[in-house]
């Protein structure tokens, strides 16, 4: 097992094909108040809800290398799906605009929306995405990869008989299938990790870094970076969706994807993915009073806007374990923001009335 230089681990994904859609470095800064407020030494916070591709976030960073495979492999249109305010969807629509390809989205119902033309898919009307809407087999469960796969097939097959060339790609752009042979979006994330990794240079890697975990891509690079350059960081992914032992395999397996990719001389145990499904609450987009309140606190004590389906949970893990005594007071805590903003948008009576 080897140990990269940042500039070795750089020189490895350099010599993929990247489109520029980002504003980066993202913002890294101390959240002092809520760190007094949990008695920690210090909680930072990476503004990757900033990547400036209409309205940030997360996938922003996968899309540049995803939309470069894509423009590769000579497509025109990208079709991909998620759920309703998928901010995936979204990102990829707007990245799809930006590249000069036609976005296809497939948005499953997998939860109750009173009104769907708001948030995510008020944008992606906006860019003139062309939008299906679909059920799923069990409600608040998203469609199984196989299934999601069969309905954006029928859709590619009626963009190729209008002359188009379509490139499939999955929910979250994590995990290889259809058309995404590597597993670029993770890569991205492990750029996002040395980003950090600079930025922390004066102080050191933080003890531990949180981030919410969706379709395992953030995570699976974030592990594979601090691995690579040695780092003691654990990093701790917060589940929005499935319980954790459905999801470690999937998380694992896009790990271990990119160790190959990159050609990295390095061993992953088990014990390294760190998964924690205890702030599922009702499930996937569920926005409770636990929900609402943690946006309170972020907005209230750091003026921290935090979206309702993932950096909302995933800071509702960190406030909890902090408040556990998980970490220790001298830890040094950073909270990865990935975005999401625009679903806030989408369950105004849910975060107004739950809490009243
Ligand atoms: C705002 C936000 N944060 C975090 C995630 C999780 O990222 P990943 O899908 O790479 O696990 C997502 C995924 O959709 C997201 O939209």
């Amino acid at each position: 097992m080897k140990v990269y230089s940042p500039e070795q681990l750089e020189r490895l994904i350099s010599h993929q094909p990247r489109v520029r859609l980002i504003s980066a470095p993202t913002p890294l800064y101390p959240l002092k108040n809520l760190a007094a407020e949990l008695g920690l030494k210090e909680i930072l916070v990476k503004r990757d809800d900033l990547t400036g591709l209409a309205l940030g976030g997360n996938k922003s960073r996968k899309l540049e290398f995803i939309l470069a495979d894509a423009l590769r492999q000579e497509a025109d249109t990208i079709i991909t799906w998620g759920s309703l305010q998928s901010n995936w969807c979204l990102q990829t629509a707007a990245a799809a605009r930006k590249c000069g390809l036609k976005p296809v989205l497939v948005l499953f119902k997998t939860y109750d929306l009173q009104q769907i033309d708001q948030g995510n898919v008020l944008l992606e009307k906006l860019l003139g995405a062309e939008i299906q809407l679909r059920e799923t087999e069990k409600k608040g469960k998203s469609p199984d990869q196989a299934q999601a796969f069969r309905l954006l097939e029928e859709a590619a097959q009626v963009e190729r008989r209008k002359g188009h060339k379509p490139y499939l790609v999955a929910v979250g752009g994590s995990a290889c299938g259809g058309h995404l042979e590597k597993p670029l979006g993770a890569l991205a994330y492990v750029l996002s990790l040395l980003e950090t990794y600079r930025q922390t240079a004066a102080s050191g890697p933080p003890d531990y870094l949180v981030v919410a975990s969706g379709s395992g891509g953030t995570q699976a690079g974030l592990l594979v970076g601090a691995r690579a350059l040695g780092l003691e960081t654990k990093i701790i992914g917060i589940c929005v969706s499935d319980k954790k032992e459905e999801f470690l395999p999937v998380v694992r397996q896009i790990a271990l994807d990119l160790v190959e990719f990159l050609g990295l001389d390095l061993t992953l145990e088990n014990s390294d993915i760190i998964l924690l499904d205890d702030y599922l609450g009702a499930g996937y987009g569920q926005v409770t009073a636990e929900v609402s309140s943690v946006i309170r606190l972020l907005l209230q004590k750091e003026a921290l806007v935090l979206d309702p389906v993932y950096t909302s949970k995933a800071m509702l893990g960190l406030v909890d374990l902090a408040r556990k005594k998980y970490f220790r007071p001298g830890d040094r805590v950073l909270f990865l923001h990935t975005g999401g903003l625009p679903a806030l948008f989408a369950f105004p009576d849910r975060l107004l009335l739950k809490c009243a």
